[in-house]
């Protein structure tokens, strides 16, 4: 395999070529931030600091505006995600009707807090604002399925299906 510019870390993981290929279509253009973030997360499935530094010298963008970036849109993860994503809604309709409860089941049946992957890299629990289905409330997502009504009783036979 060819070293790529970017470091040493190109001989152990491909995608470090991918990310040198990304940030040389777009070097110096500072205005691609946000679409040069994506394109990394899509690549790596979260943004490390270490993709972070490239991006911010790679854009001649400072590093503090790339973490005011990652940071402030929800979108971009910091860390890496598992391979199941979790979501759980805490909207108002879903914590009136025990989303909070849920949560903390989840929580504890995983042994990880919100935020957190599972150390073995399969869950990802994050917490979101209302998905739409009040109707169902209270709401979990798991990647693409939605979970409405969900009792408390109900989240580890949830959880094994996956
Ligand atoms: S509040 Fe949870 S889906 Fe609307």
């Amino acid at each position: 395999m060819s070293v790529c510019k970017c470091g040493s870390n190109a001989e152990l993981d491909p995608r470090w070529e991918i990310l040198e290929d990304i940030l040389n279509a777009h070097r110096g253009n500072a205005g691609a931030l946000i679409q040069v973030l994506h394109a990394a997360q899509d690549v790596f499935g979260f943004v490390s600091e270490e993709v972070q530094e490239k991006v911010a010298e790679a854009l001649n963008v400072p590093l503090s505006e790339v973490y005011g970036v990652t940071t402030f849109y929800s979108l971009f993860s910091l860390k890496p995600q598992g391979k199941h994503k979790i979501g759980v809604c805490l909207g108002t309709a879903c914590y009136v009707r025990g989303a909070a409860h849920v949560l903390a089941e989840l929580e504890k049946e995983l042994s990880i807090k919100v935020n957190d992957t599972t150390p073995d890299g399969k869950f990802t629990l994050e917490v979101t604002r209302c998905i739409g289905a009040c109707g169902l409330a209270p709401v979990i997502t798991i990647n693409e399925d939605v979970y409405g009504r969900l009792l408390v009783e109900k989240v580890k036979e949830v959880l094994a299906k996956y």
